[in-house]
């Protein structure tokens, strides 16, 4: 009893609150932006993007034209002078009427941390270069979903772009090409500079699920495309996979597959927290699209399938944080589990505010819930910047007249600081352990 009272005093004290209220007007929504077709050679490697691929390597995804160019990338620590070089894998689908380029995915490694490298993908055609995460804290996440590729997606960019950041986290809901497939392509382009640059780890939201039943599978564009690292951490899924990033353990789940305790997900994600070791990974978030604790009325309910079946498991886990997307606001928890307010609890947030077609949503249920301490619907960014073992510092940044104001902001202190992983120690091994 003594020691719950001393967390609870203790959580409560570490995170303190910034809250600017605002007389603020909201702005529409952008239109979706224009792409000039800007033909370029048929080896021309398009839409790279890099994500990371267990600890010390990097996969490059790019498209060509070409169905000859090979899935070599080039790369060094040297500008134009490389001095290893990698050879991928390529995909390519149907779909319809439409044929997508080849597309590569190519792994270089092992690479140094904090190290940046200059890169060229299929033998010729421009240099990238990219910057590998530290080895250790501080590290710093660029959080935000539901991006859509409107002018306030390039709003959004433009902010992030400006900020200092290691990883880009995307909740779910990238291109909103809804089974248009060229969309997938001018998405590529639109994110390209900030994707070559940094790893971007995704998961699904509905947007990639493109059903047509009989012919085609849900998520074939999206796997095809956004290959994340789910062999590496023994999942056979591309919908749901884990890695670490410095001191912190990510989960991406996924919404749009099965959850329930039966579920190949599930099984998996038991399988993934046992291997959790907290000494070299004192931080532990969880991703995925739909939120579980959402006042706002859009969507409302829509998580509660996927709560039911994983809250206690995550719970017992002692995940730090929670982030997803698919409402299109801005939403901060207190720590919370089973509806209320919990030291032991998961922060979690809805950062569905990426700038998408569809607008923002503004409804809110009234009164706010007692474990909701902010929320807004505007357009912005998230920032996690994880200072070390017990503090990390989230910041929300508003698309404010195109200007990034920061709204938001809050010290979050891991729970391993907080007694709750040993305390829980034995009730996450039963459950781990359970059939
Ligand atoms: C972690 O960072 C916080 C915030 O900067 C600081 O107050 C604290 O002393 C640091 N802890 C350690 C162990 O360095």
């Amino acid at each position: 009893m003594e020691l719950m009272k001393l967390i609870t005093v203790t959580v409560s004290l570490f995170i303190s609150v910034t809250v600017i209220t605002a007389d603020y007007v909201r702005p529409q929504p952008r239109k979706t932006l224009h792409f000039q077709l800007n033909p370029k050679p048929s080896f021309y490697p398009q839409q790279v993007h890099i994500s990371l691929a267990g600890d010390e390597s990097m996969r490059v995804t790019w498209v060509t034209d070409d169905d000859s160019s090979p899935s070599v990338v080039e790369y060094g620590t040297l500008p134009g002078r490389y001095s290893s070089v990698a050879q991928g894998e390529s995909t390519s689908y149907n779909y319809l009427f439409y044929s997508s380029g080849k597309i590569h995915h190519t792994v270089i490694g092992p690479l140094e941390h904090d190290t940046v490298y200059f890169y060229r993908c299929g033998g010729q055609g421009p240099e990238f270069q990219l910057k590998t995460p530290p080895a250790q804290f501080p590290v710093t996440f660029a959080v935000v979903g539901d991006l859509g590729q409107t002018g306030w997606t390039k709003s959004t960019l433009n902010h992030i772009d400006q900020c200092k950041y290691d990883v880009h986290l995307l909740p779910g809901d990238l291109s909103y090409a809804d089974y248009m497939q060229h969309r997938w392509d001018t998405f590529g382009e639109l994110v390209q500079p900030l994707a070559s640059a940094k790893p971007w780890m995704v998961t699904e939201g509905n947007h990639e699920q493109e059903n047509i039943p009989l012919l085609k599978d849900g998520f074939e564009s999206y796997n095809a495309r956004w290959k994340m690292p789910f062999e590496e951490s023994g999942s056979s899924s591309n919908l749901y996979y884990s890695f670490e990033v410095a001191g912190v353990h990510i989960i991406m789940l996924g919404s749009y597959t099965d959850y329930d305790e039966q579920s190949d997900q599930f099984s998996w994600l038991k399988a993934d927290l046992s291997k959790v070791d907290r000494t070299k990974t004192p931080w532990l978030l969880v991703l995925f699209h739909v939120p579980w604790y959402n006042s706002n009325k859009a969507h409302k309910g829509e998580g509660d399938g996927m709560m039911a079946a994983m809250e206690s498991l995550l719970y017992a886990a002692s995940v730090d944080m929670v982030l997803a997307g698919h409402v299109h606001a801005y939403e901060r928890s207190k720590r919370v589990n089973n509806g209320r307010p919990d030291p032991c609890g998961a922060v979690h947030i809805t950062i569905g505010d990426g700038g998408n077609r569809e607008g923002l949503a503004h409804g809110y249920i009234n009164p706010q819930p007692e474990w909701s301490v902010f929320r807004e619907a505007s357009f912005g960014h998230g920032e996690l910047k994880i200072v070390n073992s017990t503090h990390a510092f989230w910041s929300w940044h508003r698309n404010d007249d195109d200007e990034p104001v920061r709204s938001d902001q809050v010290w979050i202190t891991s729970l391993v600081n907080s007694g709750c992983v040993s305390e829980k120690k034995n009730e996450l091994r039963d459950i781990l352990m359970a059939p």
